[in-house]
């Protein structure tokens, strides 16, 4: 068996990835980790990935072992590679959210153990699995429906674009100047069955969709761009309007934390269309899914 690790969505095939949908559902986790470990590198805040990684690798049977930064100090206390190796001497899987996306590629590069992107500034592919296991649910069969995302061609953005694709998805961007989907991933999401089209109109990308996402418009590390950002993302909030241009059954998702009355109005999120407390639990589903994917294939 081959090391597998998970940095991006497209890491898995089409196929792998309703698998993991498939073992995610499973009401008999398999114990892949009983009496082995799980360490959890965290370089951001979290709740739902740590709170869901911790109890992904309880429900597999193993010991999971959070870390904030300030204990761990990557690349100063010592380097990601070394902590890769030494991590893999202890625990049977390693996740890690960090700023920069090199940091969870060079740890893979090290490691002995499957290592998983927890969020880095280019990825959000657990999150991704966890909204199209809630599609999934909610939706049925998800081939043909349409997807629209309102707001910054983000981490969130991109894995989630990528996963619909996979999927059979149509997706449709509605993103200001200057935050719209760089030319790689629209190649990327092409590769993998779909023409992702891009507007800067929200109505235009909401217009008939059977779902509409959004997140933050400033994520973690873009603190500094917060004020030029609210004014470049106006217009750009979900609403009640917004919702009307939808599929009359369209639901709403959001990966939270939401900031209503910034993306979202508190009438979308804590409205009947959205499902984003079943999005947030499915954090944990989908993530106990992967690992005992990643770990049942991982030799
Ligand atoms: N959606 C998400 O990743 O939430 P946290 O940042 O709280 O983990
Ligand atoms: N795009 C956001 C997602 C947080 C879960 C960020 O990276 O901060």
């Amino acid at each position: 068996m081959t090391l597998r690790h998970f940095l991006e969505i497209d890491d898995l095939t089409a196929a792998e990835l309703v698998e993991v949908l498939d073992l995610a559902e499973a009401t008999d986790p398999p114990q892949v980790l009983a009496g082995k470990g799980g360490a959890l590198l965290f370089e951001k805040p979290s709740v739902r990935t740590r709170n869901a990684a911790e109890m992904a690798v309880v429900h597999l049977g193993g010991h999971p072992v959070a870390m904030r930064e300030a204990e761990v100090g990557i690349d100063e206390r010592e380097s990601a590679e070394d902590l890769a190796r030494v991590l893999s001497g202890f625990h049977a899987v390693i996740g890690a959210r960090v700023f920069a996306h090199t940091t969870v590629v060079r740890m893979a590069g090290a490691a002995a153990v499957p290592v998983v992107n927890l969020l880095s500034d280019r990825a959000h592919p657990t999150q991704a699995l966890a909204d199209v296991l809630t599609l999934r649910q909610h939706l049925g069969e998800l081939s043909g429906h349409r997807l629209a995302w309102v707001g910054d061609a983000n981490n969130v953005f991109c894995s989630l674009s990528l996963a619909a694709a996979m999927v059979g998805m149509e997706v449709r961007a509605a993103c200001p100047a200057g935050f719209a989907p760089a030319a790689d991933h629209l190649a990327r999401v092409a590769a993998a069955g779909t023409n992702l089209t891009v507007t800067d109109r929200p109505e235009a990308a909401v217009d008939g969709a059977d779902v509409v996402a959004t997140d933050v418009w400033t994520s973690m590390g873009q603190e500094d761009e917060a004020e030029r950002r609210r004014q470049a993302f106006a217009g750009f909030i979900v609403d009640q309007a917004l919702m009307a241009h939808a599929a009359p059954a369209a639901v709403f998702l959001h990966c939270l934390p939401a900031h209503r009355g910034e993306e979202v109005t508190g009438e979308v999120v804590d409205g009947p269309q959205s499902l984003v407390w079943l999005q947030a639990e499915n954090r944990l589903h989908a993530l106990r899914g992967l690992l005992a994917f990643l770990l049942g294939r991982s030799g």
